[in-house]
């Protein structure tokens, strides 16, 4: 695909009247046509240098029709457009003359008690195929192993449940390797059932239950090539059938896509250990919040709710510094979704690019921002005056 078209529109009447960047200038396309490159072909893995550069390659590789359904987002797309500028709402209030020497070594954390090397992960997305054909979601196994990260796989992959179980590794430098599974429920519930026992079995250690789309989203951009939904039945999601699916699986239970601090307590309240704040990319309801102000509605409202339960998030995230913002605010672990499917567009040794490049944004924005250390990051550090204007508050 060819289009270059970086100025996707002009942002609505409420904001400054800047024109939108799906990726800001990274310099990239400069550089790019100063050497061989031509247009339409993917520039080399050597010369990304962030995770934006990745959607630029990606679009040089795929065709409309795969880059369409990686890219869409609901209606006007004002949600995924929120998802990444909300981030510059919140400036922060960095602490110089800390000691930040060793910051780079406080990364590692765990999720649901297991051992990772960052507080970031790949979050459920489908079609990996589109980026590489015959490797697709095995890219991610394989690189999440050799950087031990969590990788959380797709229901509607493009590889089986299988065949993702059998590429994991039996020896991440935390022994063998953690996966965790989402689901979608299906109508009929005993297939769902089915898939968690196949998912338990093959050793997955926590099911991701989306529980953000009930029905088909309104995506145009995808529409066009008739691609919109993975997910394209209206599907049960009840708080009932929550207490169902527990009596299914021994494994911890995560719901992924709650979006209010209301959610959330309902959440602790039928026994939650953890919760998964997003807004699915802005794919699903345009004009829904972004990680960060739910984050700090929940940071308002209930923040007791971070520490008593482990809260991931996703949404939106395309650098070091985001991801220290939503654990500034308590957020436990930071999924990406577009990003590593574009950077799957270069197999294992994309996908491992792009998780290198964020644990190195992670340790030295920390460092610039004073942080010794990342497990012990305060809200302080941020100066959320702008949320305060938005956020809910309940009575
Ligand atoms: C191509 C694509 C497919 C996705 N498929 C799923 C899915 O099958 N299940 C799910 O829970 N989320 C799915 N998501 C949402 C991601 O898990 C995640 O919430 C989202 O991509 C995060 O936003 P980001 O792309 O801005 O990082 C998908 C996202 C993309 C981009
Ligand atoms: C462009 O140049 C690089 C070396 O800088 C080389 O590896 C690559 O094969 C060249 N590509 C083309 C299409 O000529
Ligand atoms: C952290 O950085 C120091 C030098 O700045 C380096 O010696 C050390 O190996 C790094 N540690 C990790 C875990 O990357
Ligand atoms: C891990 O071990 C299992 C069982 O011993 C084996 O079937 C599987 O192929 C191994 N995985 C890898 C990636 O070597
Ligand atoms: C996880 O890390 C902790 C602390 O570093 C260690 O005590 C524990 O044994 C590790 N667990 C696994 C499964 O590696
Ligand atoms: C539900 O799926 C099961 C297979 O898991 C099938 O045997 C059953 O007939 C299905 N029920 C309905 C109502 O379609
Ligand atoms: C869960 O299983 C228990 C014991 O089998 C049963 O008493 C209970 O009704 C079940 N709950 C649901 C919601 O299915
Ligand atoms: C966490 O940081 C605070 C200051 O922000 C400090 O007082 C406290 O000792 C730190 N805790 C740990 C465990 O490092």
């Amino acid at each position: 695909m060819r289009s270059l078209t970086f100025i996707a529109g002009l942002v609505g009447a409420a904001s400054a009247a800047e024109p939108f960047l799906n990726e800001p200038d990274t310099g990239m396309e400069t550089f790019l046509l100063g050497t061989n490159w031509t247009e339409g072909t993917q520039p080399q893995l050597k010369d990304i240098r962030g995770i934006p550069d990745f959607d630029f390659a990606a679009r040089q590789k795929l065709n409309n029709q795969e880059y369409s359904f990686y890219r869409t987002a609901a209606g006007g797309e004002w949600s995924y457009r929120n998802n990444l500028e909300i981030w510059s709402k919140v400036k922060f209030r960095p602490r110089q003359l800390s000691d930040v020497t060793k910051v780079n070594e406080t990364l590692k954390t765990t999720i649901l008690g297991y051992n990772f090397s960052a507080p970031i992960f790949i979050a459920p997305a489908a079609r990996a195929g589109y980026a590489d054909p015959a490797e697709g979601e095995l890219n991610f196994v394989r690189a999440t192993a050799s950087e031990n990260i969590l990788y959380t796989a797709a229901l509607y992959a493009s590889k089986s449940i299988q065949e993702i179980a059998s590429a994991k590794s039996n020896s991440t430098v935390n022994g063998p390797q953690v996966l965790f599974q989402q689901i979608y429920t299906n109508n009929n519930l005993s297939i769902t059932w089915d898939y968690i026992r196949q998912a338990e079995e093959l050793g997955a250690k926590a099911i991701v239950w989306t529980i953000d789309a009930p029905a088909s989203s309104t995506r145009h951009r995808a529409a066009r090539y008739d691609t919109t939904n993975s997910n394209s039945a209206t599907s049960a999601l009840t708080w009932d059938i929550y207490e169902q699916m527990k009596n299914q699986t021994s494994l911890p239970i995560i719901l992924k896509g709650i979006s209010t601090v209301e959610d959330a307590l309902l959440a602790q309240e039928k026994g939650a250990k953890a919760i998964y704040i997003s807004n699915h990319g802005g794919r699903q309801l345009d004009h829904s919040p972004s990680p960060l102000e739910i984050a700090y509605e929940i940071h308002r409202n209930a923040p007791q709710l971070f520490t008593e339960m482990e809260i991931l998030a996703d949404s939106g995230v395309r650098y070091g510094s985001d991801v220290l913002k939503l654990l500034a605010l308590g957020v436990k672990a930071v999924g990406l979704g577009r990003s590593f499917m574009y950077a799957n567009c270069y197999g294992q040794a994309g996908v491992e690019q792009a998780i290198q490049i964020m644990k190195k944004e992670i340790a030295q924005d920390a460092a610039q921002v004073g942080i010794s250390d990342i497990q012990n990051i305060s809200s302080k550090l941020l100066n959320t005056r702008a949320l305060e204007e938005t956020v809910f508050l309940l009575e």
